[in-house]
């Protein structure tokens, strides 16, 4: 038992020394608080008000980590931050993650990053909405700096290829089939008309409407959503899933696979021969999707993450500390 009790604190030891991220980080470093459960009730607060809480904090998530590493840079406010590149305008969240850090900070300052609040908080709400529960690695530090132009570089398009987009997910460490486990993420929240517009009157200029849109009266639906001419952008939930808009489940892939897909990025993952096979196996495999989806967030998770001297703890996410 002595040796055990001893390798684990060796173990911690040097996870700490060479920084690295790992399961259970704050267990200690707060005393009798625990960090995951504090900040699993803020998020609780705000997803009982606003069940859009899960959709905003797993794409803010996405977006800070795909932007120099899961570092809390897209939380920085300012000129020029990655918050102001347009394709960001849309991001939400911001307030649940300055709550749960709120929260935390007042029994234990100066401890938990940024990165982290953000990294616990999304899986918090994917188990509220009906995802499987899975162990978050934290330690992550935050960043000093946050800049526009490396969000517009990095995060994708709604029209990217899919060949692009597995290139730009494995530039970050994760595989094809992790980029197809992430892309449920769609299972939840919506996308703006000027996202997907261009699909319903003018697809690739051809002055034509996305052949791919089916059945017909789907097509209406979304025209109607989005009239051509109409300055008003509304938005259509990613998951055509009747009433699964806000369940994390796998109705989303079944969706796509039946011409469904919001966004050209959604169709393609549907019918690219390069992703088409897992895009199935997803859609009709009984809690598949459920046993995936969380460890490929916690493997997003790892992208360039700070640790050791790097960076600094914020006391406010959204700026570095004087
Ligand atoms: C090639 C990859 C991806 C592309 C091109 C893409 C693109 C988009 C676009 C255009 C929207 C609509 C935004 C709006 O109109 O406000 C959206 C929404 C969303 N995306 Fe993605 N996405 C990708 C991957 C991901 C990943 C990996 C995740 C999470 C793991 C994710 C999570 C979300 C969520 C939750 C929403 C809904 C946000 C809301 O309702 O506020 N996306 N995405």
């Amino acid at each position: 038992m002595m040796k055990f009790i001893l390798g684990l604190v060796l173990v911690t030891l040097i996870s700490e020394c060479y920084g690295s991220i790992y399961h259970g980080y704050y267990i200690g470093k707060c005393g009798k608080y625990n960090v995951e459960e504090i900040i699993f009730n803020a998020v609780k607060t705000h997803f009982q008000r606003d069940p859009d809480t899960v959709s905003d904090l797993i794409r803010l998530q996405f977006h800070d980590c795909f932007v120099r590493g899961c570092d809390g840079s897209v939380l920085l406010h300012g000129e020029n931050t990655e918050k102001t590149a347009h394709i960001n305008v849309g991001l939400s969240g911001f307030r649940t993650v300055d709550d749960a850090k709120e929260a935390v900070e007042k029994v234990c300052p100066g401890v938990v990053s940024c990165a982290d609040v953000l990294t616990i908080a999304a899986r918090s709400a994917v188990f509220m909405a009906g995802g499987k529960w899975y162990g978050v690695e934290t330690g992550r530090r935050d960043s000093l700096v946050s800049h526009r132009s490396e969000a517009i570089a990095n995060i994708p398009k709604a029209d990217i290829p899919v060949n692009q987009a597995i290139q730009l997910f494995a530039s970050k460490g994760l595989s094809k089939e992790d980029f197809v486990y992430l892309m449920g993420g769609h299972t939840v929240g919506t996308a703006h008309c000027d996202t997907f517009k261009n699909r319903l009157y003018n697809f690739h200029n051809t002055g034509n409407r996305d052949m791919r849109i089916q059945p017909l009266n789907f097509l209406h639906f979304l025209k109607r959503t989005c009239p051509r001419d109409s300055r008003v952008d509304n938005q259509a939930f990613l998951d055509q899933t009747p009433k699964s808009e806000f369940k994390i489940d796998n109705g989303y892939y079944r969706q796509i696979l039946h011409n469904k897909g919001i966004l050209e990025i959604d169709d393609n993952l549907a019918f690219s021969p390069l992703t088409n096979g897992i895009v199935k196996q997803l859609a009709y495999t009984p809690g598949l999707f459920h046993d995936k989806f969380g460890p490929a967030m916690v493997k997003m998770g790892r992208i360039n993450v700070l640790t050791g001297n790097q960076g600094e703890i914020r006391r406010l996410c959204r700026a570095v500390n004087h």
